[in-house]
């Protein structure tokens, strides 16, 4: 497990191709093509897998309620339009966020893979994309390393300010394993701590660590309720701050999407989100050749899971890793739901007339 608060509620295991085929039923029945419907099926599911919990199937009934308000708009799909024979555009034309991110690193992956040996692709009117290990794995799983930006609604005041302006969107980035290694990706959210995980120890009744958050009043709380209507706080104090601000400059500024507090929140079923992404895709054998980046990735690789382990620490573990482990485990286990998340679940596939996802 990866996330900090753990569930005290009993579990009900559900594999992880039935969850897949139950939210692109659902989403399906509101609409959304079968084609895209899978594909953001898959981000969903692969966040739980990877102990995401908070940017997993739960989304659901936030991403549907967007699809029935018409906030966001299931059957849309992402244009790609070359700007340089290195860089592209996309415009998602509010399509689901994880169609517009996979469209948009496959054009990356594409690029990168000729002559130039990179690609870059910035995002305009997409939605939340939810976990984005999602995108980095596409470039990964194609042989190359990759950066992975986007902005997002305002949870995290610039440094010393106490409102909310920046996104707590994550910075993520990733490169190929050698043969003994794991790839390396890096996912983080430039707060302590990612937004969802809040909404996710409120739904599941459970308090969050100190340090996370302020309420509305600017006091520290662990009450998760209080903490959505106050701020997040950002990873090492200006420093995470202004790691937001990059995300909004490469991923809002740039591309032409919404930038400086104007994201809407996932939450938010009044109006389209205008989120903007930003991703880089690059051939490894750039600089020295494919078999010498292996080997080099594997040294750094048992380099750093060979480090002396500091005091009370089993495990060092490569970026990335800890995730990979708790995939492992899930797929032979199932993943674990509480009986709430399992009955908003069924509730919104009672709606549509699909099959719940567990009685
Ligand atoms: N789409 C969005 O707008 C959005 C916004 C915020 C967060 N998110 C998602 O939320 C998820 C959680 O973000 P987070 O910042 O809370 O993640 P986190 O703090 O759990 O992990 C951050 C990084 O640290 C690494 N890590 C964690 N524990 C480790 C350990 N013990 N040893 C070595 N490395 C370790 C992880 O592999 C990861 O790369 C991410 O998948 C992110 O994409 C998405």
């Amino acid at each position: 497990m990866t996330d900090s608060t753990e569930p005290a509620a009993p579990k009900i295991h559900i594999a992880a191709s039935r969850a897949h085929d139950f939210v692109a039923a659902v989403l399906a029945a509101n609409g959304v093509p079968a084609d895209h419907a899978s594909t953001v099926a898959s981000c969903l599911v692969e966040a739980d897998l990877r102990g995401h919990e908070s940017h997993g199937i739960n989304r659901l009934p936030s991403y549907v309620a967007r699809l029935r308000s018409g906030a966001m708009s299931g059957a849309a799909s992402p244009a790609v339009a070359p700007v340089t024979p290195c860089v592209g555009r996309v415009d998602a034309a509010n399509c689901l966020g994880a169609v517009a991110a996979r469209a948009a690193m496959a054009a990356a992956v594409d690029m990168a893979k000729g002559p130039a040996g990179i690609g870059l692709v910035g995002v305009r009117a997409s939605n939340h994309f939810g976990m984005a290990a999602w995108v980095v794995q596409q470039a990964v799983d194609a042989g190359l390393l990759c950066l992975v930006f986007t902005n997002s609604s305002p949870a995290l005041p610039p440094w010393g300010a106490r409102d909310r302006l920046l996104g707590v969107s994550p910075i993520a980035c990733g490169a190929p394993a050698g043969p003994r290694g794991r790839p390396f990706v890096l996912d983080m959210a430039p707060s302590v701590a990612a937004r969802g995980k809040v909404y996710r120890a409120e739904r599941r009744g459970e308090a969050i660590p100190e340090g996370w958050a302020l309420d509305r009043d600017g006091a520290p709380t662990t009450d998760p309720a209080r903490a959505l209507e106050g701020v997040m706080l950002p990873v090492g104090g200006p420093k995470g701050s202004a790691l937001a601000i990059m995300m909004d400059v490469f991923a809002g500024v740039l591309t032409g999407s919404a930038f400086a507090g104007h994201v809407a929140s996932p939450y938010d079923a009044s109006r389209p989100a205008d989120v903007g992404h930003f991703f880089v895709a690059l051939r490894p054998d750039l600089f020295v050749s494919a078999n010498e980046f292996r080997d080099r990735m594997d040294y750094l690789y048992q380099r750093v899971v060979g480090a002396e382990k500091m005091q009370g620490v089993d495990r060092v573990y490569f970026p990335g890793e800890i995730e990979l482990v708790t995939k492992e485990e899930r797929e032979r286990t199932g993943i674990p739901y509480v009986e709430a998340e399992i009955a908003a679940l069924n509730e919104e596939a009672r709606h549509v007339g699909v099959e719940p996802i567990s009685e």
